[in-house]
């Protein structure tokens, strides 16, 4: 059976105290780890059955060429630690075509997600050891410490893109001190493109992405215990070429005001919410800000039509 460890469990006054400070900031703001409550994510795996949504279809279909191709690479015995795990759908194809994987760590901020989801996957490869880490992988994770080399870390579905380029330095340059020597790191990232294709991206026509979105307002009324009226918000998401990412916002319709914990928050007729930045890069501007975070890009994948990149990086 696999094993559990909740190394971080998200207590509400942390959530309770970073709702304050972002809606209490200058321009409103919510970090987007926060759309991931049960709800959030089932909602999210939602929008990956989206024709619109291209980022899942277009990794998942390099992901058994990738995989060939590092059984090829991979020898040695290899330990896999996966960041922001979710429903672990892409891990595997890895699983199953490198031979060298004797462990694989799936780390994600939604535990009782993840934790039935490493269940199934028990079930399915029953020679690996898997364990499910409930954490949040923005702070540094402590790693099993009987696997200290040959790690291979997994960073699918550009989540990398939620980070500013210079958070997303920041963190690769951790990963690289927490897999250890001799690490190898694939990482999927979304590619620059047409900006009316990534805007239909985030504007589904069923606007689920707008109920993804909107649900980060009723989880603040689900766990602390508020009353805003979320019809009275509207989701608004473009992509903002002069920073090369995708914005997403919650507008207020009206002039309004919420209570969050006896503190009276304002709303001004058209203030937004800015809920998440989704950053996009060409295989050059990626290649370029992961040899700045001290990784050598051994191989560069792309999908169909450039839709999506993948890169292998090693120390
Ligand atoms: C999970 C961060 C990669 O930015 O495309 C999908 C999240 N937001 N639709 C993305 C998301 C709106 C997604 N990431």
């Amino acid at each position: 059976m696999f094993e559990v460890a909740r190394t971080d469990g998200i207590a509400n006054v942390e959530f309770l105290n970073h709702v304050l400070d972002g809606l209490t900031a200058q321009h409103k703001a919510l970090n987007p780890k926060y759309f991931y409550d049960e709800q959030g994510s089932y909602i999210f795996d939602q929008i990956c059955d989206l024709k619109e949504y291209y980022p899942y279809q277009a990794e998942l279909s390099l992901l058994p060429k990738i995989a060939a191709e590092l059984n090829v690479i991979l020898q040695s015995e290899q330990s896999v630690v996966e960041f922001g795990a979710g429903a672990v759908k892409k891990i595997q194809p890895l699983l199953s075509l490198i031979k060298s994987i004797k462990n694989f760590t799936a780390i994600d901020i939604s535990g009782e997600h993840l934790r039935s989801a490493c269940a199934t996957l028990q079930a399915e490869f029953p020679n690996i050891d898997i364990r499910a880490v409930e954490a949040d992988f923005c702070k540094p994770v402590e790693l099993k410490s009987e696997v200290k080399e040959n790690r291979l870390g997994f960073f699918p579905g550009s989540t990398i893109g939620n980070f500013t380029p210079m958070e997303a330095r920041r963190f690769l340059s951790n990963a690289k001190q927490s897999l250890g020597a001799n690490s190898k790191f694939l990482i999927g990232v979304d590619t620059k493109k047409s900006p009316i294709q990534l805007h239909h991206a985030y504007n589904d026509a069923q606007g689920v992405t707008a109920q993804f979105n909107k649900n980060v307002l009723e989880r603040i009324n689900r766990e602390l215990d508020c009353d805003i009226d979320v019809a009275k918000f509207e989701h608004y998401a473009f992509f903002n070429v002069a920073k090369g990412c995708i914005e997403m916002h919650l507008v207020s319709l009206v002039e309004q005001s919420i209570d969050i914990d006896g503190v009276e928050i304002k709303f001004d007729v058209g203030e937004s919410i800015h809920t998440e930045s989704s950053y996009k890069y060409s295989p050059k501007q990626f290649e370029a800000l992961a040899s700045d975070a001290g990784w050598k890009v051994e191989k560069t994948w792309l999908a169909d039509g450039d839709m999506f990149s993948a890169f292998l990086l090693s120390c």
